[in-house]
């Protein structure tokens, strides 16, 4: 890295740049909302941003996407402001970052490479690793092959990493190819063993209750609120990239598991999306959705619509049950900011808490209480007095509503999760 890190404090500076296409009506985030993410994400890797710009795009030239006065202007502010690493928040190719690495002579990175950089940080368990390595790669890869087709640097004959006359760029391409393969198969194993883990808390008899929602919108700060966790709650966006897991009693008495996601955000680049995976299955598997929302952002109705979108097309491809709505409640945080729960309009499904002053938290797990309730079903079983086990398990994993003994049989009646229902079922 080239240019002047503040020697005082050892900081890295870093520019923020927006590249701005008007689109219109199509485009429902205003620049600065967009500009205000790509700077939060930019710090939540230790940056220290001291400059930011949003350029509006006439044409999207190929060498520098940016146009020639915008590059010679930057790269005065850059220069004045000795920055290490700009982030362009925008999907460069490799040779416009190469351009304005030589033009700005300093690290340049894109949106891709910055969320990247973002995940290896959070990356906690070996699932989550290897998925963010495997997405460094192709990421990598696909640099490698764009930037360097114009070069192809001939090694002539001595071959030490392929046969004679393998080029550099064919080397370099296979070694990653060989990692990638590697690295594809420890995750099939890793993902095998996963659910074999789960199969086994599933036999925990819990609820799952799984936070999701839009980065910031303060989903760990609710996590620790209700289960009284002292963890995380950092001003970090995806303080959580792999899920995190706490039991929680609710006001019927009922336990159950509080499991914390990554964050959504806006227009995850598609390489990425993989990296998610864990998280989402863990959402399909809950008993009950709390989508957590950030009621006083800007753009809480386009962060909502985001999540939708992607819950929605987790039911698409199979590993969503279509009825997530009725398994979901909205949780409208940050009422502090507007003034008070009784101050943010209400709906049905929805309902209004601040994590951080602890207001409607205990009406939260109330609705959590009624939403279980509902998913649950009434079934009616007719057990032989001596089947002692079978009689202990509804006991132990239901809710006996009635019980009436006679002498060749004891009518059960029992709210039994569905996947309580299944396994009661199988026995
Ligand atoms: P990711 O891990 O990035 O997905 O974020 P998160 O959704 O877990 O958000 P987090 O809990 O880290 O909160 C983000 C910021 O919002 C922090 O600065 C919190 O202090 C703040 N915050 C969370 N809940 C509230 C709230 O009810 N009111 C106010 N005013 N701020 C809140």
């Amino acid at each position: 890295m080239t240019g002047g890190t503040d020697p005082s404090a050892g900081v890295t500076r870093a520019a923020v740049i927006l590249p701005w296409e008007k689109h219109g009506a199509e485009q429902p985030r205003a620049a600065e909302a967009r500009l205000a993410e790509a700077v939060g994400l930019t710090a939540s890797i230790g940056l220290v941003v001291v400059h930011t710009a949003i350029l509006p795009l006439r044409a999207r030239r190929p060498s520098t996407l940016l146009g020639d006065g915008q590059v010679e202007a930057q790269g005065r502010a850059i220069a004045d402001e000795r920055i290490d690493v700009v982030v362009v928040d925008a999907a460069l190719t490799p040779v416009q970052q190469r351009n304005l690495e030589r033009a700005w002579d300093c690290k340049v990175i894109d949106r891709t490479g910055l969320i990247l950089d973002i995940f290896g940080e959070r990356a906690v368990t070996r699932e989550g690793t290897l998925q963010v390595e495997l997405a460094h790669l192709e990421y990598q890869r696909s640099r490698l092959v764009r930037s360097w087709t114009h070069l192809e640097r001939q090694r002539g004959g001595f071959g030490f990493l392929g046969g004679p006359g393998e080029t550099q760029i064919e080397a370099d391409r296979r070694l990653i190819d060989e990692r990638l393969v590697r690295l594809k198969k420890d995750l099939e194993q890793v993902r095998r063993t996963r659910g074999l883990h789960r199969s086994a808390r599933k036999r925990v008899p819990f609820p799952v209750i799984a936070l999701v929602g839009y980065t910031n919108a303060g989903k760990s700060t609710l996590f620790n609120a209700l289960t009284g966790a002292e963890v995380m709650a950092k001003d970090q966006l995806f303080a959580t990239l792999d899920p995190t897991m706490r039991g929680l009693r609710l006001p019927s008495g009922r336990r159950v598991i509080l499991s914390d996601t990554v964050g959504f955000i806006s227009e995850l680049p598609h390489e990425l999306v993989e990296a998610f995976r864990a998280t989402l299955e863990e959402v399909a598997e809950a008993d009950v959705i709390l989508h957590v929302r950030d009621i006083a952002h800007p753009e809480t109705a386009a962060q909502r619509s985001d999540v939708m979108t992607v819950l929605g097309d987790m039911v698409t491809d199979g590993t969503l049950d279509p009825d997530w709505p009725d398994r979901t409640i909205e949780v409208l945080n940050k009422a502090d900011l507007l003034g008070g729960v009784r101050d943010v309009p209400s709906r049905s499904g929805c309902v209004a808490v601040s994590a951080m002053t602890g207001e409607g938290l205990e009406a939260l797990k109330a609705a959590i209480d009624v939403r279980i309730a509902a998913g649950m079903d009434v079934l009616d079983y007719d057990i032989p007095p001596a089947d002692g086990a079978r009689l202990a398990w509804l006991y132990e994993h239901g809710e006996v509503i009635e019980r009436a003994d006679e002498d060749s049989v004891v009518h059960m009646k029992v709210r039994l999760l569905p996947a309580d229902r299944a396994r009661f079922e199988r026995r």
